[in-house]
């Protein structure tokens, strides 16, 4: 691999002026940088980044580590993420944990002996705050999506309460009675908080759900497929159900239609997150929409603002959700 004193030696100038050239740090006329920059492509010379990080202290790269690459909700997380990032000048490391606390645990070692300048964190489950404690001998870190509890980190969420209320009001606004919900896995506080909305929603309005209506997935389409057959096979079905993720209403959507349903007439469902795949399922998906651009750029503003001010105040932002009706329940009556 060509070095920089080899270039500098083609172009006739000094290693310094190459220097100045690559990384733009003082000025150098047209023709020196011509010459230097011809040279570079002669030579095939690549910039060592390594030895840049370790002279300036910071590798221009953060760390995304999140749950399940696989659920679209997630992934489109990832792009924002990843273009916020961008913008800024940073690159991302995504890691996927599989919802895997001893693999979350390998990734935070292996992004921080990589020296990436910050991590975008979305917990596998609460066992993760131990982890995500430990802020002497990790990189500065953002929490998103899933919260911790933890005051002293900087902390991005949708509003997951108002969201389960929401869906549970449209449900019952729209003519249905006896509404069933699937929640996600117990360990991710996103579902509880969905489910605590939900029966707010319905506490209101003088309904219940009574246990039996209260089913739990893994946020994957087959739980909610297993547990919407379960529900709809009881003796006094449900003609509503929320489930707390799109993936489960895609599951739930395939049992009712092979139930001989008629969706939205006779039934009506509600995902949650507003994945794209939502608008494309027939019919398409009612569901609650997270902000999540929005949750990626105020992610990646507030960690590039704690690597830059150690100490910043850890801001805690709970963002807005909104219902997006569609096709898998009635218009407003
Ligand atoms: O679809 C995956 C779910 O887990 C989303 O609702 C998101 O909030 C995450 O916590």
């Amino acid at each position: 691999m060509a070095t920089i004193r080899e270039v500098a030696e083609l172009a006739g100038v000094s290693p310094t002026t190459v220097s100045h050239v690559i990384n733009n740090t003082r000025f150098v006329s047209p023709a020196l940088q011509a010459r230097v920059q011809a040279a570079m492509e002669q030579l095939d010379y690549r910039p060592n980044v390594l030895a840049r990080s370790l002279r300036r202290g910071e590798t221009r790269t953060l760390g995304l580590i999140l749950p399940d690459s696989a659920n679209p909700f997630f992934a489109e997380m990832a792009r924002a993420v990843e273009g916020a990032a961008f913008h800024q000048h940073y690159s991302v490391m995504i890691c996927n944990t599989e919802d895997d606390p001893d693999k979350e645990a390998h990734y935070v070692e292996v992004l921080t002996n990589k020296q990436v300048d910050g991590l975008v964190f979305i917990a596998a489950g609460d066992q993760s705050a131990a982890l995500a404690s430990r802020s002497n001998h990790i990189p500065p870190l953002v929490l998103v999506d899933r919260d911790l509890g933890n005051s002293q980190l900087p902390t991005v969420l949708a509003d997951n309460c108002q969201g389960g209320y929401l869906a549970a009001r449209h449900l019952i606004e729209t003519g249905y009675r006896r509404l069933a919900c699937i929640a996600g896995p117990s360990h991710v506080t996103p579902s509880a908080q969905r489910i605590t909305g939900f029966l707010e929603a319905l506490h209101e309005a003088g309904l219940s759900c009574p246990p039996e209506r209260l089913l739990r997935g893994n946020f994957h389409p087959s739980s909610g497929y297993e547990a919407a057959k379960l529900l709809l096979e009881a003796s006094e079905p449900p003609d509503g159900i929320f489930a707390c993720n799109d993936l489960m209403a895609i599951g739930v959507l395939r049992a009712a239609l092979e139930s001989g349903r008629s969706i939205p007439d006779d039934f009506g469902i509600v995902g949650f997150d507003n994945i794209e795949l939502a608008s494309y399922t027939s019919p398409a998906l009612t569901t609650i929409a997270q902000p999540m651009q929005q949750m990626a750029q105020e992610a990646v503003n507030l960690l590039i603002e704690r690597i830059n001010d150690s100490q910043p105040p850890a801001q805690r932002l709970v963002l807005p959700t909104e219902l997006v009706v569609r096709q898998s329940t009635r218009r407003n009556v």
